[in-house]
């Protein structure tokens, strides 16, 4: 009856639409980025940083790389480097939001946690050429990002966007490359939200200061994978030594080496794994790294 009488009929699937709509959509609007959503910590992008989200953004970094730890147990675990998922406050100073949906390559949301090196070496070897780092990489090179930033528009962008800045802070932009500026934005990604450090979660496992694996036959075959995914890159395949120094040998005490490798060395970018590695791993690690043949 009520589909012979097309005006009534619309009327009531608009309002059905619009239920749903208000429910889904709008409702949120009320709780989501409101006051109680806040993170304190989460601080605007500075001239320098936001220059790099933008040349995120011109260059598609997005297209291959999400932006937002999942509420998954495997996503917090595989993404979160000692953070926790996303949580909205994040990304109040994000416009637009880059979460992206494909992940060609790894989540970048807490990048800035994985490589702390004040310096950016990791990035920068990265960048300009991912498959020195990676070999199995089909991340393109951004070689070409070592060439002048354009700073024409930084201060109106910083206006436009209500973000804070001084007259230092624009200065500091002369004289820097478009690789500082995207080097700049990925060290700052998940370094705002307070994380568990290190310190505190390896407490419990520093009483345990004996190395459990005391041959290294037993842990050879897994030590060597862990090393080769998580080492490699920055202390060589065979130990020697690129970005971070060579390990082969190694003659500090076991103790020592599980305190560098779970809480890592900050300002010289040796990351800490403790949200990435286990305890038994770790110390499967110490004993493989000490090996001075191979
Ligand atoms: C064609 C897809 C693709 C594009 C485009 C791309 N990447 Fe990647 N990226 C990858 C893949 C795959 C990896 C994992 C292998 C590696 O580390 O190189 C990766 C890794 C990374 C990592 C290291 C992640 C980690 O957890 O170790 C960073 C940082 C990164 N990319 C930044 C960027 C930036 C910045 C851009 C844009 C300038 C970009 N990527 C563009 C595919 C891409
Ligand atoms: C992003 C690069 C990077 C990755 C990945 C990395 N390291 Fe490091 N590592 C460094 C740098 C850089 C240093 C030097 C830090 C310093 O001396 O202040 C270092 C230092 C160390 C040291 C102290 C060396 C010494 O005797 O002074 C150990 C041990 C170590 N790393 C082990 C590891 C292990 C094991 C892994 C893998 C689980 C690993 N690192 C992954 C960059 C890295």
């Amino acid at each position: 009856m009520l589909e012979k009488n097309p005006v009534i009929f619309i009327i009531l699937a608009f309002v059905v639409i619009m239920v749903g709509t208000t429910i889904t959509m709008i409702a949120p609007f009320k709780w989501i980025n409101g006051p109680g959503d806040r993170i304190a910590e989460v601080k605007p992008y500075t001239p320098l940083q936001q220059e790099g989200r933008d040349l995120y953004m011109r260059e598609g970094c997005n297209n291959c790389h999400s932006q937002t730890v999942r509420t998954l147990a495997a996503d917090v675990e595989r993404y979160g480097y000692g953070g926790t998922y996303s949580k909205s406050g994040e990304f109040v100073y994000d416009r637009p939001h880059l979460w992206g949906s494909r992940r060609t390559g790894p989540d970048l949301a807490r990048i800035g946690l994985k490589y702390p090196d004040s310096k950016g070496a990791w990035h920068k070897k990265h960048l300009e050429n991912p498959q020195s780092v990676v070999p199995a990489s089909n991340m393109p090179s951004y070689a070409f990002l070592n060439a002048p930033l354009d700073t024409t528009y930084s201060e109106r962008k910083m206006k436009l966007l209500d973000f804070p800045y001084s007259q230092a802070d624009l200065d500091d932009l002369k004289g820097k490359s478009e690789m500082d500026a995207i080097i700049a934005y990925m060290r700052k990604l998940g370094t705002d939200i307070p994380v568990k450090k290190a310190a505190a979660v390896t407490s419990a496992s520093a009483a345990v200061v004996k190395n459990p694996f005391t041959t290294l036959v037993a842990v050879e075959r897994d030590a060597e994978g862990t090393y080769k995914q998580h080492c490699a890159s920055c202390h060589g395949e065979k130990r020697e030594g690129t970005l971070g120094p060579a390990l082969k040998g190694s003659v500090r005490s076991d103790a020592e080496l599980f305190k560098i490798i779970s809480g890592g060395i900050d300002v010289n970018g040796m990351p800490s794994f403790s949200g990435t590695l286990d305890d038994q791993n770790i110390w499967k690690l110490v004993t493989y790294i000490k090996l001075d043949t191979k």
